[in-house]
């Protein structure tokens, strides 16, 4: 299988590096093919901005979503969206590890996502609008897992605790930029308290990273509800009787 790994995290000996180290070892030891981006390494531009379109459909005004749609229609994005496109197509299984920042993923990564995560690919797919997204689109079939390093200890994260739970917290991500594009989402994994584990802490760390990476094609995605089977009968709200007086993010994650 094809892995692709999407890393935020310039500094060679963070907890962050370390993941990325440990799951190239296990993933090239299993026999799978192992591509990175490296975005500091590869000075990423981060910002969205009118340089991604050198062909402008419309040069009066810049419409994001318009010129996406054309520069990805015509064969006209930047050589480094169409590249990093390029490598999702191609992965079986795209793995993003970052230290978690302001509650998200370090802006190198959010803007990876905004330019590589064009329209007609990885939303409006095909030119339809919404009619494939949350669970279907140009991403189907391909496995998703977050790899988080987390300052905070992991009462903070708790169902009760003071920052809420990560899972809820990094769901834009998970739900609104993965699962979105058809993509099946794996649970976060997540290390906690990552300013101050010792050489313990650190190998069991190691060691439950290994066994998810095993675990890469086999562990139960989380049970987004798809758009187009039913729980959504306009394609906008859940029906009544899913999930009957849930409101919120959970609503839309399926009992197991
Ligand atoms: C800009 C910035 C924002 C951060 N925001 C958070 C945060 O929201 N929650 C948290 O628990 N830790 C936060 N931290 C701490 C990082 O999560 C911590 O430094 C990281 O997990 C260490 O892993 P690394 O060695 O891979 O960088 C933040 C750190 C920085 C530099």
């Amino acid at each position: 299988m094809n892995i692709l790994l999407v890393h935020a995290q310039p500094e060679s000996t963070s907890l962050t590096r370390h993941l990325v180290n440990i799951a190239t070892e296990v993933l090239t030891a299993q026999g799978h093919t192992v591509v990175e981006s490296d975005l500091y390494g590869m000075a990423w531009k981060a910002v969205f901005d009118g340089r991604d379109f050198p062909n402008r459909s419309n040069p009066e005004r810049l419409s994001f979503i318009g010129e996406s749609e054309h520069a990805f229609a015509h064969g006209c994005q930047t050589s480094d969206v169409e590249q990093e496109q390029r490598k999702v197509l191609a992965a079986d299984a795209v793995i993003m590890l970052f230290p978690l920042w302001w509650f998200s993923m370090p802006a190198i990564m959010k803007g990876w996502i905004e330019r590589v995560w064009a329209y007609g690919l990885a939303y409006g797919y095909q030119g339809k609008g919404n009619a494939h997204r949350y669970g279907e689109g140009g991403f189907m079939g391909k496995r998703a897992l977050l790899a988080v390093s987390v300052g905070g200890p992991e009462q903070d994260y708790s169902p009760r605790g003071i920052n809420g739970p990560l899972e809820q917290l990094l769901f834009p991500i998970t739900h609104g930029a993965l699962f979105y594009t058809g993509m099946e989402v794996l649970p976060t994994f997540a290390v906690y308290g990552s300013g101050r584990l010792d050489a313990d802490a650190l190998r069991r760390v190691e060691a439950n990273w290994r066994n998810r990476l095993e675990g890469l094609f086999d562990d139960a995605p989380i049970p987004f509800r798809l758009q187009n089977e039913g729980s959504y009968p306009d394609h906008h709200a859940l029906a009544d009787h899913i999930a009957p007086g849930q409101t919120g993010l959970a609503a839309h994650i399926a009992d197991t």
